[in-house]
């Protein structure tokens, strides 16, 4: 027999007929003359009652599984007598694929911290946090593509091993090429890890938006959706080593139309999952934010703030309030600035444009006051910096100018600078950071709580 996944099964209307139920045991209970397993298949957030009665033959299997078991349930699918639940299973047969030692198994009834879940991220996903988390990820995925493939945009997939640096923040980590049979060894025999990607140099991408800019030169519009990192040494509850990014890029758009475009986007996800992963998103507002559904709710409702770097400056310097990092013209925004300006002064995201052309990258399209650049973020509250992103220069010499000044060898972004002498035109995107926009949809405080692996400085497990 076919087995069906809880969560079909929770819905299902034709009662009274044999199903095949599969998954791991949740919690187990014995009443006066009856067993009680509830069953969770990941499907979804509800488990599936499994009754045993004390005269069935097999009841002392059943009273000797522990949380954590592997089982297979075959049964008849009945109308529940119990409260919050319209179906049960009344097993017929079981099959223990594996059961879970008690003594030793750390997942047990009670509530365990995230940090105490981070030091078992193999075993996590089988939390309802986890799960919750794990699937609203995976709507947030699903609402992206479906976003873009709407409007015409194509996806690709960009480099992970890159030869330039796109951010020219220098945040890179190296690649070393070398084949584990022949090490290459040095004069005293040890071995050389000096060698780079045949030959040359090369690093993981930062960002997929230089590629996506060749991209959008041929296809108009386009987007990625994929892995990249940073070399930064941030142990913040923001940033990872590696986390994914979601770039559109398009031609014939300018900074204008990129805001259009960030806050259409957002407004579309959150949407998206209010309607597929509802319940999901009610037991994150029980359990971990009591204040994402309003959230959600506002960011749908609502048209987001906008104001130029220039403004946001003035507003922090008269809030009266004591930031940690300084305010003044011409220094980057800090997480505590940008959570004032959405949390406080805005409450709802605000967008910020027109930063100073110093604290930018290269390839932010310079303002005609040529002091500020075309470029824009997305502050949200709580987690500050969600999106970034700018028009982007379209002129040849003032390209060359901005890699020059910036220290950039002009001869790594050759194929970059033709872009700009052959049918250059117009062009914006910005990149999100999927994990940011994670933990602002459920509330979780820890970007390491949002994604299955978590990369940090504090090392790699698996
Ligand atoms: O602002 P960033 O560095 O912009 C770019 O990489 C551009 N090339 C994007 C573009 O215009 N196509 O990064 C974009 C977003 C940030 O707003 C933030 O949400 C996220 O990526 N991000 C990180 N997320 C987790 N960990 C980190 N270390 C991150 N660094 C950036
Ligand atoms: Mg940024």
């Amino acid at each position: 027999m076919q087995a069906t996944r809880i969560g079909e099964l929770l819905t299902q209307t034709a009662l009274d007929t044999p199903v095949l139920a599969q998954g791991w045991v949740r919690t187990r209970r014995e009443l006066k003359d009856l067993c009680f397993l509830e069953l969770n298949d990941g499907s979804c957030l509800a488990n599936l009652q499994v009754l045993v009665p004390k005269e069935s033959p097999l009841y002392d299997r059943a009273a000797g599984l522990h949380t954590g078991a592997a089982l297979g349930v075959n049964g008849l699918l009945v109308a529940s007598p119990a409260q919050g639940q319209r179906v049960e299973l009344q097993a017929q047969a079981l099959t223990i694929y594996g059961d879970a030692d008690p003594n030793s198994y750390p997942l047990q009834k009670k509530r365990h911290s995230f940090e105490f879940l981070r030091t078992i991220a193999h075993l996590r996903p089988r939390t309802n946090s986890f799960g919750a988390v794990l699937r609203i990820r995976n709507h947030c995925a699903m609402a992206i593509h479906q976003f873009f493939q709407e409007r015409g945009f194509v996806w690709m997939h960009t480099p992970i091993l890159t030869a330039s640096d796109c951010e020219g923040a220098g945040e890179l980590f190296t690649v070393t090429g070398f084949n584990l049979n022949h090490l290459p060894r040095n004069d005293q025999g040890a071995v050389d890890f000096g060698q780079d990607f045949f030959g040359r140099p090369a690093y993981l991408t930062v960002s997929g938006q230089l590629e996506a800019e060749i991209m959008a030169s041929a296809l108009s519009k386009v987007y990625t959706f994929g892995p990249t990192f940073r070399a930064e040494n941030s142990n913040t509850s923001r940033h990872l080593a590696e986390f994914w990014m979601i770039e559109p890029e398009m031609a014939f758009c300018d900074l204008a139309g990129d805001m259009d475009l960030a806050e259409a986007f957002l407004q579309y996800v959150f949407n998206y999952v209010l309607e597929t992963g509802i319940a999901d998103l009610e037991f994150c507002q029980q359990r971990i934010d009591a204040t994402i559904l309003e959230t959600a709710h506002n960011i749908i409702q609502q048209s987001f703030a906008r104001m130029s770097y220039t403004e946001a400056i003035e507003q922090l310097q008269k809030s009266g309030k004591t930031f940690t990092y300084p305010v003044e013209w011409g220094l980057d925004l800090q997480s505590e600035h940008e959570r004032y300006l959405a949390e406080e002064l805005c409450k709802k995201p605000v967008i910020v444009y027109d930063y100073p052309t110093q604290i930018k990258a290269f390839y932010m399209r310079l303002n005609q006051d040529e002091t500020t650049v075309a470029a824009m973020d997305v502050l949200v509250p709580r987690v500050g910096e969600l999106i970034g992103g700018s028009q982007r220069e379209e002129r040849h010499d003032v390209l060359l100018k901005r890699l020059q000044n910036q220290g950039l060898d002009p001869a790594v972004y050759w194929w970059y600078l033709d872009l700009r002498r052959y049918g250059t035109v117009p062009h914006a995107g910005f990149g999100l950071g999927f994990e940011r926009l994670i933990q602002f949809m459920t509330g979780m405080g820890n970007i390491r709580d949002v994604i299955p692996f978590p990369r940090t400085p504090d090392g790699i497990d698996f």
